[in-house]
């Protein structure tokens, strides 16, 4: 009798604290998830010349937004896991459903340089740190494109953490705008397009660190679900050719199918060839390791 006793206190006790537990991670959690940030407004030269806009849709075709807003960038639901998580890629256009509409450029600028939305909420999965790295030039034409993307009525559910979601990102890195300010050697204009180095290091900042690390050296998947993003070093041993083929059309010299769902060549297969021969030439003469090695996985 009094072991059981004695039990149900425990378990009662316990049943409490989890109780406890959730309530304060379902607040701390939430708190997190909806913590705003403000930066300053710093207007970028939008044009809205048919050139410009050109070398925007050219820009948004290689910087893989379609793989999350789906193929018209008409949005769609990437994650739908209540109670854990339902992340939503907006609908990018000016249809019903779409942000387009009410979007100054400001906001466009906000949410790709620093990952927030105008309600000053971090974005979740929104690959900013790399967009972040794009020259104010380069985000203007790409500005300029996205402002006449053709509508799509798509109307979406709101992105939400779930309870267990804001256990979790009580506990964890959720978001990190603040990182995001004005990272070192952004420059105002991006190199000109061309097969040099200079283009090429510009261009894997903004196409390639998420997944390969800072220094191209290797790291995990910014999805945890995701494969290792192997040391992009192996490169300096392949011809042109051969990256050439294992970028746009996810071959590698030894015969291995790179898996588009987690390294998106399919997107990369945009690139034009100097692009390509750029980014080439840059991983023949790429610094050594920088950053402590990841362990492989
Ligand atoms: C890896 C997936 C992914 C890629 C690639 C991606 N996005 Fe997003 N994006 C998201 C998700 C998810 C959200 C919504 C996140 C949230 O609500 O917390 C989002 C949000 C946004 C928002 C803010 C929408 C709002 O509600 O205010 C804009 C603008 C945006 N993305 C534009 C782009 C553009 C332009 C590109 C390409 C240059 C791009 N995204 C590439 C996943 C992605
Ligand atoms: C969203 C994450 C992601 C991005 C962005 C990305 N990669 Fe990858 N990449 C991967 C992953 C993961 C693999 C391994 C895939 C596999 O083995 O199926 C990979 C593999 C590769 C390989 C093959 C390496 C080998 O050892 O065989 C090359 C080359 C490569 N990537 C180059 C690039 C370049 C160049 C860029 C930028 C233009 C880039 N990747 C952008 C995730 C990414």
């Amino acid at each position: 009798m009094r072991v059981l006793k004695w039990t149900g206190i425990v378990l009662g006790g316990l049943a409490g604290l989890l109780l406890l537990f959730g309530a304060f991670a379902y607040v701390a959690g939430g708190m997190k998830f909806n913590r705003t940030y403000t930066f300053a407004e710093s207007p970028l030269p939008v044009r809205a010349d048919s050139a410009t806009r050109a070398r925007g849709a050219h820009l948004v075709r290689t910087h893989a937004c379609a793989e999350c807003h789906g193929p018209d960038l008409g949005g769609k639901v990437l994650v739908d896991g209540m109670p854990f998580a339902r992340i939503v890629a907006a609908n990018l256009t000016a249809g019903r459903g779409g942000i387009g509409t009410g979007y100054r450029d400001a906001d466009w600028e906000r949410a790709l340089r620093h990952g927030v939305n105008p309600q000053g909420r971090g974005l979740l999965i929104m690959p900013a740190d790399l967009y972040t790295h794009l020259a104010d030039d380069e985000l203007g034409a790409m500005i300029a494109y996205l402002k006449t993307l053709p509508p799509v009525d798509n109307e979406l559910p709101a992105t939400e953490l779930g309870l267990v979601g804001r256990m979790v990102a009580t506990f964890n890195p959720l978001t990190m705008p603040e990182l995001m300010t004005s990272p070192a050697g952004r420059p105002a204009t991006a190199p000109p397009m061309g097969p040099t180095t200079a283009y090429g290091q510009y261009r894997t900042r903004t196409l390639c660190i998420a997944c390969h690390g800072a220094d191209l050296h290797g790291a995990p998947h910014p999805d945890p679900a995701g494969p290792y993003g192997p040391d992009l070093g192996v490169v300096r041993d392949w011809t042109l050719v051969q990256f050439a083929t294992a970028l746009r059309g996810g071959v590698t010299p030894d015969g291995r199918t790179l898996d588009p769902h987690w390294m998106p060549w399919p997107h990369f297969s945009h690139l034009y060839d100097e692009e390509v021969e750029a980014i080439y030439r840059y991983l023949q003469v790429l610094p050594p390791r920088t950053e402590a090695p990841v362990a492989n996985r």
